[in-house]
């Protein structure tokens, strides 16, 4: 494999193939969808809700106009679609496979009266037609997609021309003290954690074990160009721990 050529996909540990790792990957966060928000407030620090906001903030000078259109892909409980509804003059939609998070996205949208359409949806046969997205993001859902060759597909597929797409992954601190440290955070503490609050065993062990399997920002940014992209960047927070890449259908 050309380090152009992304790996298959995410493979959770005992799947085999596609299908199986998708259903593994919808199981684990149907299972853990009542406690993900908390969890995600706790093993970040309170961090993931400022990178959200942040990534919808770059984002936003696409979506200024009333008619633009943005899509939240992954989304979980919709916390990067209601940042995006905050920053966009237009629509937001927000898409996810695992009916549990959607359920809680739902109640969240309701609460706080946002105008997010939410979408029960495979990211990888995304029911949209091509080119009617001005923005595509992600907030750590695109690592858990069973096949990255076709998931960069269909958002370039889905994004009109001069569209961008803009995703969130963690990565792990390359250097130095603060590496270290949040290795072993990374590794030992943070499954522990949440496999006690979530009471599920396999879901934040696969987490650090997906993280390490996923390509550096380097060669993610070359797999977003052969889809297609152009004026692609990255750029890395919190010392290192997430990164944003960028880029732009040409
Ligand atoms: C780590 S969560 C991220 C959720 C949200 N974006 C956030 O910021 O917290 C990953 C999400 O990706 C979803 N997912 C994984 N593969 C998917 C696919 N093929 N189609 C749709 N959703 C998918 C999961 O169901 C899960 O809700």
């Amino acid at each position: 494999m050309s380090d152009q050529e992304p790996p298959a996909g995410t493979r959770p540990e005992g799947t085999q193939g596609e299908t199986e790792a998708a259903r593994a990957v919808r199981a684990m966060f149907s299972a853990i969808a009542p406690r993900y928000d908390l969890l995600n407030r706790l093993l970040s620090f309170s961090f993931d809700q400022s990178w959200r906001r942040r990534t919808a903030r770059l984002l936003a000078p696409r979506l200024a106009a009333p008619a633009s259109r943005a899509l939240d892909l992954c989304c979980g409980t919709a916390d990067l679609a209601l940042a995006l509804s905050h920053v966009s003059a237009g629509s937001v939609a927000g898409v996810d496979f695992a009916h549990p998070m959607l359920v809680h996205a739902a109640a969240k949208v309701a609460a706080e009266q946002r105008k997010v359409l939410l979408a029960e949806a495979d990211a990888l046969r995304l029911p949209f037609a091509d080119g009617c997205f001005d923005v595509v993001a992600a907030a750590f859902g695109f690592r858990n997609l069973a096949n990255y060759q076709q998931g960069l597909r269909e958002i370039h597929r889905v994004l009109k021309p001069g569209g961008e797409v803009g995703i969130l992954e963690f990565t792990l601190p390359e250097e130095g003290f603060f590496a270290a440290l949040y290795r072993f955070y990374f590794r030992r503490l943070l499954p522990a954690i949440g496999r006690v609050v979530s009471g599920v065993r396999g879901p934040y062990s696969y987490l650090p074990a997906s993280v390490e399997k996923f390509p550096g920002c380097d060669e993610f940014n070359r797999w977003l160009e052969a889809v297609g992209f152009g004026s692609v960047t990255y750029e890395r927070w919190t010392g290192g721990a997430v990164a944003l890449h960028r880029g732009c259908k040409v």
